[in-house]
């Protein structure tokens, strides 16, 4: 049995993109391993310092890992603010991180290009309280989606620097984890990059977005004017779409419209008709539950403070180690 942490901003609410890139991994998982999923709150106010309704944010991650089969019992299910402990890591593992090595890093300049009105510190060091919250637990698997890739391989370097440092093998070697070949990348409808939160309402599909809203924004999705020739190379934006119809239809469904566009013979409409049918079967059930979940005030107290407990005692023989290995002591 190994340690797993993984976790998910609360910047709004989950879309594909975060279903099948993690949290239908983190499902399985629970069943395997010691399991630490949490709600990045803290990661939040790096992008939105001042969120509108930032304990409402979190709470829709926590009904929906719900809604989506994690089951706290099984799994550690806590809110990162929760665990203060995560912070004071986080302050330690600043001294051995470089400001070169952050700059360089991919998501932070995406999101400085994409922001430069709000490049603070806590954009910047992203990734070093990534690097706690998986170390504090001592987690050697992290289910994540492909764009993670680049903070995992960081959060190695934070650790074993302090290893070095500190002349010790305290901290193991965490590594993205997906049960197939490849970590995931799921594309969103604008015909351009990844699935996001950032890219516009009608690019993401939301695990709680109903059937209607489902079928008016894949009917929406760019496309080209269709393929003219046999077995022509898909554009990107069409190639999107047949990814996405991979993760959510049957490989019949597939393999029929993949023999219609090679044979120059794809009718969009009917692609996409089926597209946003199979997205609703495969969300329908965490949709139904969302909103029971939502209303059980009592079951979200509970697990949140069961959770927070469970995270802390894993947390603080972490820290309590840690200045022991710095060198803090008592007088
Ligand atoms: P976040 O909130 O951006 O995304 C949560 C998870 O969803 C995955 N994901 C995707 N996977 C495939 N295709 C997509 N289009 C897509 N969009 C999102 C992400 O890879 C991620 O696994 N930094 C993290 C949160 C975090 C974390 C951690 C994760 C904070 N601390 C410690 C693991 C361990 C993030 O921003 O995820």
């Amino acid at each position: 049995m190994e340690t797993v942490v993984s976790g998910i901003r609360s910047t709004g609410k989950l879309h594909l993109g975060n279903y099948y890139g993690a949290v239908r991994n983190f499902v399985q998982m629970q069943n395997e391993h010691n399991c630490f999923f949490f709600i990045a709150d803290y990661h939040s106010l790096t992008t939105h310092p001042t969120p509108s309704d930032l304990h409402g944010n979190i709470k829709q991650v926590l009904v929906e890992y719900l809604a989506a089969g994690l089951d706290p019992e099984k799994s550690t299910l806590y809110i990162q603010s929760d665990v203060p402990e995560i912070a004071e890591l986080y302050l330690y593992m600043n001294m051995n991180a470089y400001l070169g090595e952050l700059e360089r890093g991919a998501s932070f300049k995406d999101k400085i290009r994409a922001n430069p009105n709000n490049v603070n510190a806590g954009l910047l060091t992203y990734p070093v309280l990534m690097a706690a919250d998986i170390l504090i637990h001592h987690a050697t698997k992290v289910p994540v989606g492909k764009d993670q890739e680049q903070h995992l391989e960081m959060t190695r370097t934070f650790g074993n620097r302090f290893n070095n440092l500190y002349q010790t093998d305290y901290f193991k070697e965490p590594f993205a984890f997906n049960y197939s070949k490849d970590l995931v990348k799921i594309p969103g409808l604008d015909g351009k990059g990844k699935m996001g939160k950032s890219e516009g309402e009608m690019n993401a599909v939301y695990l709680s977005d109903s059937p209607e809203i489902i079928r008016k924004k894949v009917m929406k999705a760019v496309t080209d004017g269709g393929p003219t020739q046999d077995n022509q190379e898909k554009p990107q934006e069409v190639q999107n779409l047949f990814d996405l119809m991979r993760v959510v239809s049957s490989t019949d469904t597939l393999s029929h419209f993949e023999e219609l566009y090679n044979k120059a013979q794809i009718r969009y409409g009917d692609f996409k008709k089926a597209l946003a049918e199979d997205m609703i079967i495969a969300t329908q059930p965490i949709r139904e539950k969302i909103e029971h979940i939502s209303a059980d005030t009592v079951l979200l107290r509970q697990v949140a403070k069961h959770g927070a407990a469970k995270a802390r005692e894993s947390a603080q023989k972490t820290i309590k180690e840690v200045r022991e290995i710095i060198g803090f002591r008592n007088f």
